[in-house]
């Protein structure tokens, strides 16, 4: 059982304890001494002896409790000076006791009116003694518990500071202040192992008598509150910076609690009256209603808002609201052309993944493995993930442009263009090179093309043009065209070759945004709403992340290897949870391509193609060689022939897992993993599906000299010949393996 609660050679101040509250606070802490080391648990017993409303005073009130506290045994002394005198209630403490451990800021006075009847003198009588005289006596106290190491604070407030009540606005003004004092000194005390909470009591007492009837007055003991004080002031009590509601034996602990708002301005829009009586409803929801606890997530909210409010019209296939000129009359002649970002794109297996997921992606399709399972042979990333690591650059370069006067919140994603010329790492570092191709005026707007470059080390590996259109940027006697545009093409006047469905999930942007196009209209109710639509819509990427699959599935065989280019015009929003149907037309090796919403009949995206390159035309550079003619092969099959039979005995010899990258001529040939740590181990071609203990990498002649003993492992190693990551030391027992099944 864990021990009693005990505040043996502790000194608490409590104020105003001649009666009510503060009396049985004093006996309470008395006695939790007493008991067991009664010299030991001293206590200033401070009381004024004022009527309820502050007039006369007596020593008689405190004096009667330390009596009684003595005659039980315990240590008190009294003190008659008026909290507004806090520096002489902590002196007594120190000259009695020599120390200051816990403040109770009990002592009050009432000087109940209607608001309009409250006096000057009405007002400051209540500040005085209730927030000033906590303050006074807690500053009194402060840096003895500093010093210490120690202290414990109560501030005492009232359910009329928190809720109101008639006739007392002079005390709730007072007893709410008191909960704003103690949720600062307990942030200023934390470090010092110094904590004020607040409580809001509720007890039958003098004060009470006049506004509750008797029968209450009795229920509600002030002992009912007592326990709550000391546990709040005990040294193992961790609690600081709470406010608690407490009587009758009942404890609640209360804190503030926030609706999630609503934005009511858009980005360089002014704000109105009207927008807020627009979004009185969303301000007031408390549905989903956050905690606040400390100013910094407070402010959090407000820093997110500001940082929604500039993201307005991040590049996503959407309108936020038609609207004024957007280019300036600036040199077109020295934007053209001009470098706009330069951004490194790193990345592991995961973003490929995730982005596969984002565009509709699922294990349950096993053609789909491959882009969702890194430990999957031929694990590859989809070819629509070009857009990704291009984006980021425009992201960064646009909003930043200069000589050009854009209005982000009223860009469109246009159209896009992407051309592979390789297929994309699984992983590594891609850096793009941003530029801007050209500058149309297309009357109503203006169209921006941007080039992006995007390079695996030198290697251009992918090309993207994004076409951002600028509503009401137009008319600035520029070209209608340009040459540099990659330009849509009108699908056959023919039924579809193919149609394939898919149908997205409610979450499919929320899902597809954590590629990196964070614009909060896809995710944010009321961002949506301020950009004129009545939910978060789909990004215009994702969509064509859905198509461009498709078509790879229909008339590529899922081989990246074939898809060459990409171009699509976005056309009208597509809401999260509505159906997809991409209808393609085969015209030789351009697939045309248009992708409608099942539910309206629209088109989402039209005009669009793929290129693809036939089957055979392009052996892949980055395809592994074909394994036909290793050596290595027999040997691992043979090796996965002995793990069938005593797989078990092997992976409780050897608990670990070994892959092997075999290289022929200088190039990776193939991999293959020994297992022999989980299940009943297995040996398999492919990199380890759990994560390698060692992996070796070594030629397929190195290979068989080592198996046949014609070298040892160790002479490859300090060769050169066989490499060698993670674990080393397990290669010892690999190596009996491989010399046991050499002999076969
Ligand atoms: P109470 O009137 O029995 O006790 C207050 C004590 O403070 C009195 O003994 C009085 O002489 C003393 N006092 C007044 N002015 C003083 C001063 N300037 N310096 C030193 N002592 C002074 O009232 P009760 O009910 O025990 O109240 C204790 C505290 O609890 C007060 O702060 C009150 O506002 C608060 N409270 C009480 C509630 C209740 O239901 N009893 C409800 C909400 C708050």
């Amino acid at each position: 059982m864990a021990a009693d609660l005990r505040f043996d050679g502790r000194a608490v101040l409590v104020t105003g304890a001649g009666g009510g509250l503060g009396r049985a606070y004093a006996l309470a802490f008395a006695e939790r001494g007493a008991s067991v080391v009664v010299a030991l648990t001293p206590l200033v017993v401070n009381d004024l002896g004022v009527d309820f409303k502050g007039s006369g005073k007596s020593s008689s009130a405190a004096d009667k409790v330390v009596n009684e506290i003595r005659a039980k045994g315990g240590k008190a002394v009294p003190n008659y000076d008026s909290v507004e005198d806090g520096e002489k209630l902590v002196k007594t403490a120190l000259e009695a006791f020599g120390r200051i451990d816990v403040v109770i800021n009990n002592a009050g006075i009432l000087r109940d009116r209607s608001f309009v009847r409250i006096s000057d003198e009405d007002w400051d009588m209540i500040h005085r003694i209730h927030l000033r005289g906590s303050f006074l006596v807690t500053r009194a106290a402060w840096n003895h518990m500093k010093n210490q190491k120690f202290g414990r604070i109560i501030m005492t407030s009232s359910a009329a500071g928190i809720y109101g009540n008639f006739g007392q606005a002079n005390y709730s003004a007072a007893k709410l202040g008191l909960l704003g004092l103690s949720n600062t000194v307990a942030i200023e005390g934390r470090k010092y192992n110094i904590h004020c909470n607040t409580i809001a009591p509720t007890a039958g007492s003098r004060l009470t008598q006049t506004v509750m009837p008797q029968d209450l007055v009795d229920a509600f003991k002030p002992e009912y509150v007592a326990p709550l004080v000391l546990w709040l002031c005990h040294e193992s009590c961790a609690e600081n910076g709470s406010l608690f509601e407490v009587g009758a034996g009942w404890i609640g602990k209360l804190r503030w609690e926030r609706s999630l708002g609503a934005i009511v301005r858009g980005k360089n829009q002014p704000m109105t009256p009207e927008a807020v009586r627009d979004k009185w409803e969303k301000v007031c929801d408390f549905d989903n209603a956050s905690k606040p606890r400390s100013i910094q997530e407070s402010i959090t909210v407000l820093n997110d808002a500001l940082s929604q409010i500039e993201s307005q019209g991040n590049v996503s296939m959407n309108s936020t609201s038609s609207g004024s000129v957007v280019l300036s009359s600036g040199d077109m002649a020295s934007i053209v052309g001009r470098e706009l970002a330069t951004n490194v794109y790193k990345y592991t297996h995961l973003e490929p993944i995730l982005y596969a997921l984002g565009v509709g992606m699922s294990s349950k399709d096993p053609d789909h493995l491959k882009f969702l399972f890194e430990g999957s042979e031929d694990f590859c990333c989809l070819p629509s993930f070009g857009v990704i690591p291009a984006q980021t650059s425009m992201f960064d370069g646009v909003p930043s442009l200069p000589g050009l006067n854009i209005d982000i919140t009223k860009m469109l994603h246009g159209e896009q263009y992407l051309e592979l010329y390789k297929p994309l790492p699984t992983s590594g570092q891609l850096t793009s090179v941003s530029t801007i191709a050209d500058i149309l005026d297309k009357g109503s707007g203006a169209v921006l093309l941007i080039d992006v470059n995007t390079y695996c080390g030198k290697d251009l590996v992918c090309y993207n043009q994004f076409s951002l259109f600028f509503i009401g940027a137009g008319g600035f006697g520029g070209k209608r065209t340009s040459e540099k545009a990659k330009v849509t093409v009108n699908p056959p006047e023919r039924p579809p070759d193919a149609v394939i469905s898919d149908v997205t999930t409610a979450d499919q942007a929320a899902l597809y945004r954590l590629s990196g196009d964070w614009n909060f209209l896809h995710i944010d109710p009321s961002f949506a709403a301020l950009g004129g639509f009545q939910k978060p819509i789909l990004h215009g990427l994702c969509t064509f992340g859905f198509a461009a699959r498709n078509v790879l599935k229909q008339f590529a065989n899922n081989d990246v290897n074939r898809f060459k280019a990409i171009k699509v015009r976005f056309a009208k929003p597509v809401f999260p949870g509505q159906t997809l149907q991409t209808e393609m037309w085969k015209e030789g090796n351009r697939i045309h391509f248009q992708t409608k919403v099942k539910e309206t009949g629209e088109a989402a995206i039209s005009g669009a193609y793929v290129d693809i390159v036939p089957a055979l035309d392009k052996p892949s550079a980055q395809e592994p060689l074909k394994t036909a003619g290793l050596q290595s092969d027999l040997v691992f099959e043979e090796i996965g022939h002995r793990v069938r039979e005593i797989g078990n005995e092997l992976v409780k010899k050897v608990n670990a897992v070994f892959q092997w990258d075999i290289t022929k001529d200088g190039k990776k040939a193939v991999q293959w993993t020994i297992d022999l740590k989980n299940g009943s181990g297995a040996v398999y071609q492919g990199p380890a599906r759990s994560s390698a203990d060692t992996t070796f990498t070594i030629s397929d002649e190195d290979f068989m000299d080592v198996v046949q003993q014609k070298t040892n492992p160790q002479k490859a190693f300090f060769s050169g010949k066989l490499k060698v990551k993670g674990n080393i030391m397990l290669s010892q027992k690999l190596e009996m393996i491989l010399k046991d099944y050499a002999k076969l």
